[in-house]
């Protein structure tokens, strides 16, 4: 993760994922469905985000014998942007239970679709963290790279984001402006439409995952 790195966007090929995703968009799927849905897409991301972890050898004792094994050698943050990024938390610190936790609350002004930050729970860098920044809708990108750029600013070096749905708008604004942070997308779709909203994404995934 070289900040001289173009960004890389890695799309998995996985059967399972392109399943739930259709689950996800379809209109009709209640919101027990919707919860229990965007929690497989958000395990099975995070399985493929966090595929190239820095790994230690370190010793363990079997019953049988000492052995050589692997350990995660780096300290994890997870960065959800409220609220919909909460419905990736969980699933995440499932599958990295040692994570430090990050919030940051942003709400998209319906007019200028610029993000209003409304709440920052972000602490400085004081080691070599790797952060992952977690949003399932990623639109005009204002959200995303906004939470970057306030990571950087608190002097984190290394982050990457795990994301359900990507418009090209918000990917181009993140190669642009975030050249140096990986990103883990479930599905790119066509464009944004006049609001702003994904198309043909699955509406407000904030509004879905909490039923209001
Ligand atoms: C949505 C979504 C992203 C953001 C994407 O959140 O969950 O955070 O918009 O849009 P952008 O790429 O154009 O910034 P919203 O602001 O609706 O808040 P919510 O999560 O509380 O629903």
């Amino acid at each position: 993760m070289s900040a001289t790195l173009p960004s890389t966007i890695f799309i998995p090929k996985n059967a399972r994922l392109k399943h739930f995703l259709g689950v996800l968009r379809d209109k009709s799927t209640s919101t027990e469905l919707f919860r229990a849905t965007a929690n497989k897409i958000s395990c099975i991301l995070t399985v493929y985000a966090t595929e190239n972890l820095p790994l230690k050898t370190i010793e363990v004792v079997t019953p049988i014998e000492k052995t050589k094994q692997l350990a995660v050698s780096v300290e994890l943050i997870a960065c959800p942007i409220l609220r919909a990024g909460l419905s990736m938390l969980e699933p995440f610190l499932v599958l990295n239970p040692d994570s430090k936790v990050f919030h940051i609350g942003l709400k998209r002004d319906e007019n200028t679709h610029l993000p209003q930050v409304y709440y920052r729970n972000i602490e400085p860098e004081q080691g070599n963290s790797l952060v992952f920044v977690l949003d399932p809708m990623l639109a005009t990108g204002g959200s995303l790279s906004f939470t970057c750029s306030q990571l950087k600013a608190a002097g984190f070096k290394n982050i990457a984001v795990v994301c359900m749905i990507a418009a090209p708008e918000g990917i181009k604004k993140m190669q642009d402006e975030h050249p140096d942070v990986t990103m883990t997308v479930a599905a790119v779709d066509e464009r944004l439409n006049e609001n702003a909203f994904i198309v043909p994404g699955l509406g407000d995934a904030g509004d879905r995952y909490f039923g209001v």
